[in-house]
C-alpha cells in the first residue's frame, strides 16, 4: 500500500499524519481536541495549541501515524526548549534503498541474549537476512533484493 502523508505547519514545526498507519486509538483527539478534531476538515489545526502542547500530544500516538519535524526555516538557536531537548537525544536512523539500516552514533544495542553494547560509531544493520555477520551488514545484500 503506498504511504500517504499529510503535513500541517505552524511557524515552528510541521505535524505529519500518515493515515495508513493510524489505528484509530482516539488518543490524539481525546487528548487535544483543539488541534485534532476528526469532525472537521482539515482535521488537524496546528494553530489550536502551543508547539510544546502539540509535540507532547504527537508523542503519545501509539502507531507512528503522527510525527513532527522542525521547520527548516527555524534557526536552531530559536527552537523552543522542548524541541532542543528532544532533538538532543535523537539518533539518526537511515533506511538505505535495498540495503541496511544505518544507525547514527551514540546508541545502545540490546542483543537477543540480553547483553548490551554502547556504540558510539555508526553501524549498519542487515535488513536482507543474508549477512554472515548479523546483526550487522556484510554487503551480502548486494547479491539479493531487499524490498524497500
Ligand atoms: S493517536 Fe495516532 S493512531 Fe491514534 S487516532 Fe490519533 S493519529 Fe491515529
Ligand atoms: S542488508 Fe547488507 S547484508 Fe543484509
Amino acid at each position: 500500500m503506498p504511504v500517504t502523508s499529510h503535513k500541517y505547519s505552524n511557524e515552528e514545526i510541521t505535524v505529519v499524519w500518515q493515515p495508513n498507519l493510524c489505528i484509530h486509538s482516539t488518543i490524539c483527539w481525546k487528548g487535544l481536541r483543539q488541534v485534532f478534531d476528526p469532525a472537521v476538515k482539515p482535521w488537524i489545526k496546528v494553530q489550536g495549541a502551543t508547539t510544546q502542547t502539540i509535540i507532547e500530544q504527537v508523542r503519545k500516538c501509539p502507531s507512528g501515524a503522527l510525527s513532527y519535524f522542525v521547520n527548516n526555516i527555524m534557526e536552531q538557536s530559536a527552537w523552543p526548549d522542548l524541541i532542543k531537548a528532544e532533538q538532543s537525544v535523537i539518533t539518526d536512523t537511515e533506511i538505505t534503498p535495498n540495503g541496511p539500516m544505518v544507525i547514527g552514533s551514540d546508541h545502545k544495542t540490546i542483543f537477543a541474549d540480553g547483553h548490551e553494547q554502547i556504540q558510539k560509531e555508526t553501524v549498519s544493520i542487515c535488513r536482507c537476512g543474508r549477512s554472515s555477520n548479523k546483526p550487522y551488514c556484510d554487503d551480502s545484500h548486494l547479491s539479493t533484493t531487499v524490498q524497500g
